[in-house]
């Protein structure tokens, strides 16, 4: 700390009343093994990003509000609270919504930097246990979000978002009614999200987050992949001042980022959620775009008793448990490396084929899904598949199935020969109906769970 600040008046008084200087000291002079880098800031970007969501959120929370007759207005409101001819409630808003999506990327970058770095290891195997709670916290936060404004993009993303999880095969049905409270969307779901958006994750937040940090404080920065242990040459840098000026930096940037996207492009509102909207052609959020595809592909119980965010998960757990090679370096990882690029690569991938999948969604015509509705009855579907709780269980139930994303001609394949998709499949052929027969069907079958259940509490 210079000379002068240290010997202000201001920090003697604080000194004898707090004894702040060593807490200053405590906080600054951190060495930083291998000396300050710029690779060191993507934890303090992602922790100014979770700041700002708290910040902009309880801005937010002050004109909120929860209940389905409410929340559309409230957000419709703040999206023209103006001063000085300034959209301020847009700008919070878009500083908010742009604010989620930087932190999933960056709590992303800032995840794999670690893998990559190797920086999971001896002795840090807690911290990155902690790190995976804030991730999944980070998700959560996402996905309960999403639905507040409760226009049709966030009725519809969590019609199918909550969809996906029913198909986690075994606790999935379960999970979902659990988490919608009751078969459809309604003032329950919205107040169950609004709550752990705002109280239940805000306080696991703060707690994971401290505990991150206090881990981090005592087990140190991992230090360069290079070279072992810091030397003593290296552990003469501290985190003052050099290390502080560029973690101010990076979070600079990340305000700069947000706050640019907030302006040119200010979040829209769509029209209110309408349960009965058939023709609304309904989307995750983009970061779920992945999931929803593999999902698309991996039906049904292929992995056993878990889901695949589940799977994922427990990998990312397990890891620094399973691998334990001392060695750091990605050059000398190639496992590491190549797993990384595949998985990055099937993600991206994957996203693109959802994005391409959504704009190629079936078209509804009502005249052909009233038909295919009656073909369904007639052809003994029902024998085997639930639709809005009626019918058998030998195949799965359907009564979301319009949100599964399977294009026209995948279901059209499948009543004509399902073992093209399922091996040894007891589905039976219906290879005798007409080409506009299956097209009529296939018509029914998209339009389940496309128009909403009725909320259980009105
Ligand atoms: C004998 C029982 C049986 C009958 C009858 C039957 N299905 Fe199926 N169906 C299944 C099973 C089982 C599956 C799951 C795939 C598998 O394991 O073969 C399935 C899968 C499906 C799927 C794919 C679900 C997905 O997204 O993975 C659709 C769509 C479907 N059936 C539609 C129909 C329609 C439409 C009819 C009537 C024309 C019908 N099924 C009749 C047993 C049946």
């Amino acid at each position: 700390m210079k000379k002068t600040v240290e010997d202000s008046r201001l920090m003697r008084y604080l000194d004898e009343r707090i004894r702040i200087r060593a807490l200053l000291s405590f906080l600054l002079d951190e060495p930083m093994p291998g000396g300050a880098r710029w690779a060191y800031v993507f934890g303090s970007m992602v922790f100014f990003a979770l700041i700002l969501q708290f910040v902009t959120g309880v801005m937010l929370a002050f004109y909120y509000g929860g209940t389905p007759d409410h929340a559309w207005d409230s957000v419709n409101y703040i999206d023209h609270l103006r001063y000085n001819n300034l959209d301020v409630g847009r700008l919070i808003r878009g500083l908010h919504d742009w604010g989620a999506s930087m932190m999933v990327i960056l709590v992303g970058v800032h995840l794999l930097q670690v893998f990559l770095w190797g920086a999971y290891k001896r002795p840090r195997e807690i911290m990155w246990l902690v790190g995976i709670v804030l991730l999944g916290l980070t998700m959560t936060a996402a996905f309960t979000g999403y639905l507040l404004p409760w226009d049709e993009r966030a009725y519809w993303g969590t019609i199918v978002g909550t969809n996906m999880i029913g198909l986690i095969p075994v606790i999935g049905p379960l999970l979902k009614s659990v988490i919608r409270g009751g078969t459809g969307l309604g003032a329950l779901t919205l107040s169950h999200f609004f709550t752990i958006h705002t109280m239940v994750l805000p306080s696991l937040f703060i707690l994971f987050v401290a505990f991150h940090l206090v881990i981090f404080r005592r087990v140190g920065p991992a230090g360069p992949f290079r070279g072992s242990p810091p030397t003593l040459e290296a552990q003469k840098e501290f985190f003052y001042p050099r290390q502080v000026l560029m973690d101010a930096l990076g979070m600079l940037a990340v305000f700069v980022i947000i706050a640019g996207l907030a302006v040119v492009f200010p979040p829209g509102l769509e029209a209110l959620a309408n349960p009965a909207n058939s023709s609304y052609n309904p989307t995750p959020a983009w970061y779920f775009d992945w999931i929803f595809e593999l999902l698309k592909m991996i039906r049904p119980e292929i992995l056993g008793v878990l889901g695949l965010p589940a799977l994922i998960g427990i990998v990312l757990i397990l890891l620094p448990f399973v691998d334990k090679k001392p060695e750091r370096s990605p050059f000398k990882r190639p496992l590491a490396v190549l797993t990384t690029l595949f998985v990055l690569g099937a993600m991206v991938g994957l996203s693109v084929a959802a994005e391409a999948g959504y704009k190629k969604m079936v078209v509804l015509d009502q005249g052909s899904v009233l038909k295919g509705k009656v073909l369904f009855e007639q052809s003994g579907c029902l024998g085997c598949h639930t639709v809005m709780g009626k019918g058998g269980n030998i195949g799965p139930d359907l009564s979301e199935e319009g949100l599964v994303g399977h294009s026209e001609h995948w279901l059209e394949v499948q009543f004509v020969d399902s073992s093209k998709h399922f091996k040894d499949s007891p589905m039976p052929k219906f290879s005798y109906l007409k080409p506009e027969q299956l097209h009529e069907l296939a018509q029914y079958v998209s339009s389940l769970g496309r128009t909403g259940w009725p909320d259980p509490t009105k």
